[in-house]
């Protein structure tokens, strides 16, 4: 016994001293809230089933707000933040703006944690955890979210500009994106997967469906109906025509066919790097179900730099 604390106590003060000598984050686990908020993830998905079967969209706006969340300064809850006089939150960063939805059903599920667990349970998590539950609601696989995120007391605009790559992005850009992150093309691949599930503006795909050359007639011609050439920017259009609110592996069946809706979709399937991959997750649901979340818990890795201000907010729009 007494060996035994000797080793844990010069284990511990290595640690310590390797964090004081090296950028050391907090380590995430499964279990970070089995004692002190044992209920997390039950409340989690007790809000999350009804408004995902209320409005199945709303699992594919949870689904990309954490990515939001997490490319921007690491996963932690900034993008929640609402501006104030002295704080230009993310809000409004051209990715987001009129774009990214679901901040409700995040203030929902805090409601509901906070009554349960006061001031334990950081919005970072539940962002991470509802994220997990929208894909398995909308009948895409699950898995397990480590956990023991704060939430950031800074948010950055210009970040969000600069990190959230755009719709007319070629391969080449979309790959130095996710690299820039710490994500692997074939992680980008996975996580694009993603797109086979929400609506996209029609001004985001506009330019794709009336000039370019390496896409399907008949779906060319589906979308032109309702994104005209002129006007209708927000008019809205399933990524996946078949079965928009699924979270399968139509994304890349839709590549090959040279379905994609944005340009920055197909290039994944253009004769490039990535065509192999596509072609393999387009054959084999099981092998992309199990990338897709493996890549997930990856992004949901990326935290704050080392020193970063944080905290667990009590409310996901302000600061404590
Ligand atoms: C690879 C680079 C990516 C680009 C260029 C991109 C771009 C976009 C754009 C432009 C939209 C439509 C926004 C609008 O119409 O207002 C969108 C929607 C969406 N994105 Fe991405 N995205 C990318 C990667 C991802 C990733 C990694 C995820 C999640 C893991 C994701 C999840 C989604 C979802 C689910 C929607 C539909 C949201 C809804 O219906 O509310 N995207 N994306």
């Amino acid at each position: 016994m007494g060996l035994l604390f000797a080793r844990s106590f010069v284990l511990v003060t290595a640690l310590l001293v390797l964090c004081l000598l090296l950028p050391c984050h907090a380590k995430l686990s499964t279990k970070f809230y089995a004692k002190t908020c044992p209920n997390v993830e039950s409340i989690v998905r007790a809000v999350m089933a009804p408004a995902v079967a209320a409005e199945p969209r709303m699992g594919a706006s949870i689904i990309r707000l954490f990515f939001h969340d997490c490319f921007v300064n690491g996963c932690d809850a900034s993008i929640l933040l609402d501006d104030t006089p002295t704080l230009t939150g993310e809000k409004n960063a051209g990715a987001n703006a009129n774009s990214v939805r679901g901040y409700e059903v995040i203030d929902a599920i805090k409601t509901r944690v906070e009554a349960a667990c006061k001031a334990t349970v950081s919005c970072a998590d539940i962002v991470a955890l509802a994220a997990r539950d929208a894909v398995n609601l909308l009948r895409g696989p699950t898995w397990k979210v480590p956990l023991g995120r704060k939430d950031s007391r800074t948010a950055s605009q210009s970040a969000a500009n600069a990190n959230l790559p755009g719709p007319g992005s070629s391969a080449a850009s979309l790959v130095a994106a996710f690299a820039a992150k710490g994500l692997s093309a074939r992680e980008m691949t996975a996580l694009s997967g993603a797109h086979t599930v929400g609506r996209v503006r029609c001004l985001f795909f506009r330019g794709r469906i009336y000039g370019e050359p390496n896409i399907n007639a008949t779906f060319a011609a589906a979308r032109q109906r309702t994104c005209p050439q002129t006007g209708g920017d927000s008019n809205l259009a399933p990524f996946d025509d078949q079965t928009p609110d699924t979270f399968d592996n139509a994304y890349y069946t839709n590549l090959v066919a040279q379905r994609g809706l944005m340009h920055s979709d197909q290039e994944l399937f253009n004769g490039g790097s990535q065509d192999g991959l596509v072609r393999k997750y387009s054959g084999n649901a099981k092998i992309f179900a199990g990338d897709f979340a493996k890549a997930m818990v990856k992004m949901g890795g990326l935290l704050p730099a080392a020193g970063t201000p944080t905290e667990v907010r009590l409310n996901c729009r302000m600061l404590n």
